[in-house]
C-alpha cells in the first residue's frame, strides 16, 4: 500500500497566496462588473529593463545557430553570470565571496526551500521570525522538524517575535538555534536589519555553531546607506551563512525566473559524531543532482543587468515600485494608521489592529483592492495586513483613493 508523508497533513489545507487567489476568484466570479487592483502577492507588474530584453532576444538568436546553439549548461550556472554576480553583487561591497560559491537557479523560493534537504531531520532546533514568508516554516513541516500545529504555531520552532516594540526586528533567543531564518529587507514587513543587528547575529550563529539562511531578495530597494546589503559584510559571516538572492524583485523576473545562492566554501556543519563537513560540497551535489541549470538566454538577461547601462535600468524600475511605496505609506498613514517598509522595501506593513482577514475583506468586498493578511505570515502578523507597491502608478493612486474611501465610510 503506498503510503503518504504524513508531516504534509500538518499543513494548513494550502498556501497562502492560494487561499488568497481562490477568495479574489470568487469575487470577480460574482462581481465581474467591479475591476480589482493588486497589491496582494509582491508580483511585479513593470516590462523587464531593456538591456535584459536585447540579452534574451540575442540570447534566443545563439539557440538558433547551429554554431552557437548550447545545450545543457553547468548546473551551478554559466561563469559569465557568476563571475559578475561575484564582482559586483558581492566584491563591489568588500564581500570575500568568489564565483564558485553561487550557484544560479530558477528562484529564491524553491532555494529557500530545498536547501533545509541537506540539513538533519532530527533534533535540530529552528529558530524562524513570525511573521515570515511562509516557505520557510512550511518546507520544515514537509521534512518532518516540527510537531503538530497547535494554535497556530509548530511544536519544534523557536518564533523569533516580530512586534511594534522591537520595531519588527527580532531579538535574539536566549535558547540555542542550529538553524536560524533571517530575511531582510523583510518579507512581509519591509524593516530592515542595522549592521549592529547582523552582526550581533553571527556572533550568536557562531557561538552555536549554527547557520543563517539569510534571505535578501529585496536588497536592491535598500536606499539607506548605512544598511547592508549582504549578510556578507559582516566579518565572519561566510563560516555561518547562506545567503540567497534573486532578480525577481531587482530587475522583474518573477515570470522570467533566475536567483542564486550564496554557499560559502568555509561554511561547515556537523555529523552525529562531530565530525565537521563542507556545505558547499553537499550543497554542490543535492543541486547537480536535482537540478540542470538555466536557460541560456535567461542566464544572459540576468548578466545584463550588472552593465552600466543594466545597473541605470534596475535603479530606475526599483525608484519606480519605491515611489508607489511612498505613496502608499503617505495615504495610509494620513488615515491614521501606523506603518513600517516601504523605504528600503516594496511592502508596506499596517498595524490596523483588527482581525487582518476582516480587514482584507474589507478591502477586497469595499475598495476591490487586494492586500495581504498578516495572519496568513503567522500568529504576531495578527493585527496587520501587507501592502505591495508592485503596480502601475495610476493602479496604486486609484487603489488608495478606494481605500480611503471605503475606511472613511
Ligand atoms: C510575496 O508576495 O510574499 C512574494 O511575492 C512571494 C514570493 O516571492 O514567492
Amino acid at each position: 500500500m503506498i503510503r503518504i508523508n504524513e508531516n504534509y497533513l500538518k499543513l494548513k489545507a494550502s498556501y497562502l497566496f492560494s487561499d488568497i487567489a481562490k477568495r479574489v476568484t470568487a469575487y470577480t466570479t460574482a462581481h465581474p462588473d467591479k475591476p480589482i487592483i493588486r497589491l496582494g502577492i509582491g508580483d511585479v507588474t513593470e516590462a523587464l529593463p531593456q538591456v535584459c530584453i536585447d540579452a534574451l532576444k540575442s540570447g534566443a538568436d545563439e539557440l538558433a545557430n547551429r554554431a552557437t546553439f548550447k545545450g545543457y549548461g553547468p548546473e551551478q550556472g554559466y561563469a559569465f553570470l557568476r563571475e559578475a554576480i561575484a564582482t559586483h553583487d558581492y566584491a563591489a561591497r568588500g564581500c570575500p565571496i568568489s564565483a564558485d560559491e553561487i550557484f544560479v537557479s530558477d528562484g529564491s523560493k524553491c532555494d529557500c526551500g530545498n536547501i533545509q534537504e541537506i540539513f538533519a531531520t532530527e533534533g535540530l532546533q529552528l529558530a524562524i521570525p513570525d511573521p515570515v514568508y511562509p516557505v520557510y516554516v512550511d518546507t520544515n513541516v514537509m521534512a518532518g522538524r516540527t510537531g503538530a500545529n497547535l494554535d497556530g504555531r509548530y511544536e519544534g520552532i523557536t518564533y523569533l517575535e516580530c512586534t511594534p516594540a522591537n520595531g519588527y526586528v527580532p531579538a535574539i533567543p536566549g535558547t540555542s538555534s542550529d538553524l536560524i531564518y533571517l530575511c531582510f529587507p523583510n518579507n512581509p514587513t519591509g524593516a530592515v536589519a542595522t549592521r549592529e543587528q547582523l552582526t550581533a547575529w553571527v556572533a550568536y550563529a557562531k557561538a552555536h555553531k549554527a547557520i543563517i539562511l539569510f534571505d535578501s531578495a529585496y536588497e536592491a530597494y535598500i536606499r539607506n546607506p548605512a544598511i547592508p546589503h549582504s549578510i556578507y559584510e559582516i566579518p565572519g559571516a561566510a563560516e555561518v551563512a547562506i545567503e540567497f538572492r534573486s532578480f525577481s524583485k531587482t530587475a522583474g523576473f518573477t515570470g522570467t525566473r533566475c536567483a542564486y545562492t550564496v554557499v560559502p566554501k568555509a561554511l561547515q556543519a556537523f555529523d552525529k559524531a562531530g565530525n565537521a563537513h563542507s556545505v558547499h560540497a553537499l550543497w554542490n551535489r543535492r543541486h547537480t543532482t536535482k537540478f540542470n541549470g538555466v536557460s541560456y538566454p535567461v542566464q544572459k538577461a540576468a548578466a545584463a543587468i550588472f552593465t552600466e547601462t543594466g545597473k541605470a535600468q534596475v535603479k530606475a524600475m526599483t525608484d519606480f515600485y519605491l515611489g508607489n511605496a511612498a505613496l502608499i505609506r503617505d495615504a495610509i498613514t494620513k488615515l491614521g494608521f501606523s506603518c513600517v517598509g516601504g523605504d528600503n522595501a516594496p511592502y508596506i506593513w499596517i498595524n490596523t489592529g483588527t482581525d487582518s482577514w476582516q480587514f482584507f475583506d474589507k478591502l477586497l468586498n469595499e475598495a476591490q483592492v487586494v492586500c495581504t493578511p498578516g495572519a496568513g505570515f503567522g500568529k504576531c502578523g495578527e493585527g496587520h495586513v501587507r501592502i505591495s507597491a508592485f503596480n502601475s502608478r495610476a493602479n496604486v493612486e486609484t487603489a488608495l483613493a478606494r481605500i480611503a474611501a471605503a475606511l472613511r465610510k
